[in-house]
């Protein structure tokens, strides 16, 4: 296999700089081109695996974090535009060990079936629920208009929203 031309890596490492990321309140560097996705730096670089890779297009919510509060799809969002933003990610919804309220009913409602949309549904419905802490069954699929659940699991997850924003207190989901 023919190895890469030392032009071609010195090119590559001419174009990385360092950036500074604020990722579920703590800061962070990196280093990378600055067009480089930001969930390829949650998950490689980071060490943040929740965030999945679904499509790559920003178009199935699967790698979605909230960027200032915003559920935002990360595969298709180059690093330097995340730079002066808070980021937050699954694991950052949890307090140390103790997951968010929104979570716990996810896991008592059984709100899964393979898991690999949960991350980015959860950060939808964080944002939904500390925008509009009652809302309504319109107003969940609205918010979650982005995630794609190829297992079906859509029902339980309604249901759990409803049921998270009957029991959560507002700002502690
Ligand atoms: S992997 Fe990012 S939206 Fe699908
Ligand atoms: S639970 Fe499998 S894709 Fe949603």
């Amino acid at each position: 296999m023919a190895s890469t031309p030392e032009w071609a890596t010195a090119r590559a490492l001419a174009d990385e700089e360092v950036f500074t990321l604020n990722v579920n309140g703590e800061q962070r560097r990196v280093t990378c081109s600055g067009d480089t996705p930001l969930l390829y730096l949650l998950r490689n670089d980071l060490g943040l695996k929740g965030s999945r890779f679904g499509c790559g297009l920003g178009q199935c919510g699967a790698c979605m974090v909230l960027l200032d509060g915003h559920p935002t799809p990360s595969c298709d969002l180059p690093v330097w535009s995340a730079e002066s933003m808070n980021i937050v990610t699954v694991e950052g919804l949890s307090a140390g060990d103790e997951m968010s309220p929104l979570q716990q009913v996810f896991i008592a409602e059984q709100a899964a079936q393979c898991g690999f949309c949960m991350s980015g549904i959860l950060i939808s419905a964080t944002a939904l629920l500390r925008h509009n802490p009652r809302p309504n069954e319109a107003d969940v699929c609205a918010a979650l208009d982005r995630n794609l659940c190829r297992c079906g699991a859509h029902t339980r997850v309604i249901r759990a929203v409803l049921r998270a924003a009957e029991e959560a207190c507002p700002n502690s989901v």
